[in-house]
Parts: C-alpha cells; structure tokens; sequence
C-alpha cells in the first residue's frame, strides 16, 4: 500500500514562497505516495491539482465566529482533509472543540487527520498511555463512522516536533499497537496510522514499517530536496 504522506506546511510560506515551492515539487515522483499538502489557508491555489488538507477548520458552517474557517466553506472548495487538533493549536481548543471538529469534518465530507501524542512531561511521569487514551476517546467521542467515512490517526508526540531526533521504530510500534486495541475498543475500524514529530530525510529509513500507515511532516515538507529523498525512501 502507499504510503501517506501529510505535509503540514503550518506559516512557514508567503504566497510568492509558495508559488516557488510548488515549482520544484512538480519535479518531485510521488506516484508511490499519498501526498497531502496542508498549506495556509492562503496558499491553497499555489498548490491546485494537488490532494489538499486545511491546517483547522471551524464547527459550525456559517455564523458570527470572527477569524475561522468553516469545514464546510472548506469541503466547497475541494478541501478533503483537516488537521485536527494538532499539538500547535490545543492551546486554543478543548477536546470537546476538537470532537465538534471532528464531527464538522466528517459531516462535510473531510477526513479528519486528528493529532494525539504526549508531551515530555507526560512521558517522564509516565502518563503517556492515559494522554493517548483520554485524546483519543475524547476526539471520537459519540462518533460512528459511516461506510464511506475514514479517519486518519496522526500520533505526533510533543516532544519530537521540530527537533532533530524522532523516536525510535520499537517506541511508534507500541504506541499504534495501544491505538489499534483503542480504536477497537470503540468500534472503529476504518481508519489508517501516521506518525509525525522530526521526519527528516536522516531518519526516515530508521522508521519505516509496514504498520505505519505513513507519515506527517512539518520543516523537511518545505524543503523540496528533503521531500524528495523522503520519498525517495519510502518508494
Ligand atoms: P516537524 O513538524 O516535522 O517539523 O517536527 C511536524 C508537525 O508539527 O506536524
């Protein structure tokens, strides 16, 4: 199966930067990938005839919410994925804001690529199990997926966002298999496993799996010569 590859462009490009980006990406080979860009709301046309995903949406469709975007003013402009309570925005939402998220997405046709992982304080005091359970519970809560629905699983600790280390292989295998036993647990079983936190071109190959599903990037997915050998190495 390919793999997915989720490129989390956060605010790291202008317009014009984006423009430049999606030029040298178009040498790039991804026919052995499922590439999805997230770029800024902004710079979604920078990258028309790619598979696109939005970085948050909004609840609710329309209405006085100053400042968002709804998942359904998304999905009318071919938007088919969301990041979803990504470590960088749960500052800003509760778990119950991430669960309407959820449901928003799902409503409007968007798989939602929903974020869990601990922070190193977790992990020291060894509550990383309890974090990943109470997200993920939380995040799905009341949800029943439809036939044609899926959802994608991001498990992107905290504590590797944006260094250089990512975790080890063992480490991400234990957690998907504790996610696994959890998304069964409550009955969903369509749904796929990325991991994220660090991909570079440098570790990728120490981290491919055939129980990873794929992989989200941040920094290495604005560096047109990381993408390339990142995927590259995944082929
Ligand atoms: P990083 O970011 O690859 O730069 O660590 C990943 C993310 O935050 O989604």
């Amino acid at each position: 199966m390919k793999k997915i590859l989720v490129c989390n462009q956060k605010m790291f490009l202008t317009y014009d930067e984006a423009k430049d980006l999606r030029k040298k990406i178009d040498e790039i080979d991804f026919s052995n990938t499922n590439l999805i860009i997230c770029p800024s709301y902004l710079n979604f046309d920078a990258f028309n005839g790619y598979e696109l995903g939005s970085q948050n949406c909004f609840y609710e469709d329309k209405g006085s919410f100053t400042g968002e975007v709804s998942a359904y003013d998304l999905s009318l402009r071919g938007i088919k994925y969301s990041l979803i309570g990504h470590f960088e925005r749960r500052g800003y939402d509760t778990d119950e804001v991430i669960n309407l998220k959820v449901k928003a997405a799902l409503r409007n046709s968007i798989t939602p690529i929903i974020c869990i992982g601990e922070t190193k304080l977790d992990r020291e005091l060894r509550r990383t199990s309890k974090i990943i359970k109470t997200q993920l519970f939380k995040a799905l809560s009341n949800i029943k997926l439809e036939d044609n629905q899926e959802i994608i699983i991001a498990y992107e600790p905290a504590w590797v966002i944006g260094g250089k280390d990512t975790m080890k292989l063992n480490e991400i295998e234990d957690a998907f298999g504790y996610i696994t036993k959890l998304l069964e647990e409550i009955g969903i079983t369509s749904y796929k496993l990325i991991y994220g936190g660090s991909v570079t071109s440098k570790n990728i190959s120490s981290i491919i799996s055939d129980r990873i599903d794929g992989y989200l990037l941040g920094s290495s997915s604005v560096d047109e010569d990381e993408l390339n050998e990142i995927v590259k190495c995944i082929k």
